[in-house]
């Protein structure tokens, strides 16, 4: 009996350690030489210019990088929401360019939660709407997880009101939570405390830090301000269309 179970132990042990070694070892995004020019006038600018990067599970990176620096082309690169020139975007090892259109709608909604400076809420939706809006469409809307969202950002009392019902900070723990609903692997913030004062900005940002690290997504945030960034794991810094180490 011993002799049969004790083999068998060990095989998924060893499975089961190197599928840790695995996930540790295979970030879960790695960006590649990645391009990205606009047109103008005065022909193409370009803004990334070869630009490598990588996450594991669960890391969390400051993007940094003066205005026009191209954090935020980045940021809507690796959100599927653009297409790139040239380069590699691997999330989950998929390169998301060699996706067709909806399987990359999917991957984005499934996968990868997004704030936005802006905040972004539905105006004609409740908070409690707004808050499953993204989650609903995921077909991920789990009503548990939704409600201890609402209660870990504070948020109980305001989910029958309406946007414009709320502060600045009240409206981005709606955005931050409305991301999170669908519990995403990657949560990408876009300077998400630009529009609010310190103290509704350090709220925001703690509140998203300690979710981050409950739900173990990883979290690429871009952000002008090495206060801010101090609190993640990891810098890098955006120079003339690359990455440098901060
Ligand atoms: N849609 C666009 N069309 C043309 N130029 C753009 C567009 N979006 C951004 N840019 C330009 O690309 C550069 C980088 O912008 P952006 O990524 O917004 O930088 P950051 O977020 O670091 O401030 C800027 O020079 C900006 O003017
Ligand atoms: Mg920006």
């Amino acid at each position: 009996m011993f002799a049969r179970k004790g083999p068998r132990l060990n095989v998924s042990l060893v499975r089961a350690a190197k599928a840790h070694a695995d996930t540790l070892a295979s970030p879960l995004l790695r960006v590649v030489n990645l391009r990205k020019s606009y047109a103008t006038p005065q022909g193409p600018q370009p803004v990334l210019r070869g630009v490598d990067l990588s996450l594991r599970a669960g890391e969390t990176l400051a993007l940094m990088g003066e205005s026009g620096s191209g954090k935020s082309t980045l940021l809507h690169l690796v959100g599927a929401l653009d297409h790139a020139d040239g380069g590699q975007i691997l999330l989950d090892g998929v390169d998301i360019a060699v996706l067709s259109e909806n399987a990359r709608a999917s991957m984005r909604r499934e996968k990868i939660g997004v704030v936005f400076q802006q905040f972004n809420l539905v105006a004609s939706l409740t908070v409690a709407e707004n808050l499953a809006f993204q989650a609903r469409l995921a077909g991920r809307y789990d009503p548990d997880w939704q409600m201890r969202l609402t209660q870990r950002l504070g948020l109980e009392k305001l989910v029958a009101r309406y946007p414009e019902q709320l502060s600045g900070g009240q409206q981005q723990r709606v955005a931050v939570g409305r991301a999170l609903a669908v519990r995403p692997k990657l949560l990408l913030a876009d300077e998400p405390t630009g529009n609010l004062d310190e103290m509704a900005g350090d709220a925001v940002m703690g509140l998203t830090l300690e979710l981050v690290a409950e739900t173990g997504c990883a979290f690429l945030m871009a952000t002008h301000s090495a206060r801010l960034a101090a609190r993640l794991e990891r810098r890098e810094t955006l120079v003339a269309g690359a990455l440098a180490r901060a």
